[in-house]
């Protein structure tokens, strides 16, 4: 049986959706802590300038492909370009998308027991080192991480299985705003700690010899990761947009709130990690032990760390239900699956990567693969290597093989409105810039670079 298309209620609806598939622990969680890996103000621009270049002719391109057929990747290329071989590349985003959010779900399990310890008394009240110990200990108790990250998948599919619209949208509209509020407090607060200056100097003062290669790979994959892109993510969103949505505007809206929300957690860190004498390099623990610290010397700190670990809850949850909805979407479309079907085949995936994931800093710990753990390699190659690759392929095809009227058309609303200086804006980045740029950065990493003495 064919399974009806739902679309998003409203434009705000839409919006809100894509804003929380965008908006997740890639902003609170990774990128503090890829900023602090790569020392701040350096990272921080280069992964501006990819936001700007990348980023959001990246997101236009699936905007287009996905609004312009409402068909997920696969069927959307066989419409607009019959027999391109470029169809392929939608089993390269179901993938990554599935590997993406099978170590996702873990850190949303670690969200979960960061809520369970805020609420039931037991996070306030040590030092900066305890937590550290805390956090390690944590880590590497299976029992305790399987746990959570279950708990997180079963809420995950339940969600989904109520739909895109009643479930993600009524989410989305409620729970996106509130987190900003937070993060704005919090800012606030932040600033106020002694020297709190040092912090905003690590995050804004520009040291490119502290960047490396290295940082400018990790900024490319974390505005990748952040803005949801490469997987057919938005492909997918957009084609359940209405038809009178202004791509552009949304697109840059959606990248502009993605991004104000990545460095307000920056500011809610830093100072604070300056301020107690942490290290800004301490990698994916770093929020989990600056946010404790930072909560207890707030009057009343237990109801500010549950508040803001229950939003960072659903700020998670809104985008492990876009990831999820990749491949339940290509199934439904593919093989004309019913959504239960769709759904059920993707848990069970899902569930087997994220128990590989959450076993990683344990049981599994010794499994190294090119000399990380199984965790630690999913975190770098979905961005770094699936995202790149899925943006690669989408700007080419959309830069080089799709027809200019069908850009027009989406870009205009069918010629409703003017697109003068952007739609030359998007193909000439989607032709040379994004192309160029992702070539290099993988001919670095792969090692060409080097060996050829370049870099
Ligand atoms: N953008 C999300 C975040 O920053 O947490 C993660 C994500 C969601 C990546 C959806 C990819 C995706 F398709």
């Amino acid at each position: 049986m064919k399974e009806k298309r739902l679309g998003f209620a409203t434009r705000m609806g839409a919006i809100a959706a894509t804003v929380g598939s965008a908006v997740g622990l890639g902003n609170i969680w990774r990128f503090p802590y890829q900023a602090g890996e790569n020392g701040g103000g350096a990272y921080i621009l280069v992964y501006l300038i990819c936001v700007v270049l990348l980023g959001i002719p990246i997101m236009m391109s699936e905007f287009i492909i996905g609004s312009s057929t409402h068909k997920s990747m696969k069927g959307a290329v066989q419409q607009l370009t019959p027999g391109s071989p470029f169809k392929i590349f939608a089993y390269v985003g179901v993938l990554g998308a599935l590997l993406i959010c099978g170590y996702y779900c873990v850190v949303c399990g670690w969200v979960i027991e960061y809520l369970w310890a805020s609420a039931s008394g037991t996070l306030l009240g040590h030092s900066p080192e305890e937590y550290d110990t805390i956090f390690k200990t944590f880590v590497s108790s299976p029992d305790r991480c399987l746990l959570w990250t279950l708990l997180f998948l079963v809420l995950n599919f339940l969600v989904l299985s109520r739909g895109i619209k009643n479930g993600i949208e009524r989410l989305s509209n409620v729970m996106m705003p509130l987190l900003f509020l937070l993060l704005i407090v919090f800012c606030v607060n932040s600033l106020l700690l002694p020297d709190s200056d040092d912090g905003m100097d690590f995050l804004f003062n520009i040291d490119f010899y502290e960047l490396g290669w290295k940082g400018v790979v990790d900024a490319m994959g974390q505005a990748f990761m952040s803005l949801s892109l490469g997987v057919t993510c938005l492909i997918t969103y957009s084609s359940y947009f209405k038809e009178d949505t202004r791509l552009m505007r949304d697109a840059v809206t959606i990248s502009a709130l993605d991004t104000l929300v990545a460095i307000l957690a920056g500011i809610v860190i830093f100072p604070a990690v300056f301020s107690f004498d942490m290290q800004p390099n301490a990698g994916p623990d770093l929020i989990f032990n600056t946010l404790p610290t930072i909560f207890q010397q707030m009057p009343g700190g237990i109801v500010w760390a549950v508040a803001f670990f229950v939003l960072l809850f659903f700020a998670s949850i809104t985008s492990t239900i876009s990831l999820s909805e990749i491949p339940v979407t290509f199934l439904i479309d593919e093989y004309k699956m019913s959504r239960g079907k769709a759904i059920a085949i993707t848990a069970v995936l899902m569930t087997v990567i994220s128990v590989l994931s959450a076993l990683s800093f344990s049981t599994l710990s010794d499994v190294k693969l090119f000399d990380k753990n199984i965790f630690d390699f999913l975190d770098y190659v979905g961005p770094n290597f699936f995202m790149l690759l899925g943006g690669l392929v989408t700007a080419i095809y959309v830069g080089w093989v799709l027809k200019k009227d069908v850009i027009h058309k989406q870009l205009t609303n069918g010629g409703k409105h003017k697109s003068r200086f952007v739609q030359p804006y998007i193909i000439f980045c989607l032709r040379y810039i994004a192309p160029v740029a992702i070539v290099i950065i993988f001919l670095y990493y792969t090692g060409v670079l080097k060996y050829l003495d370049l870099f």
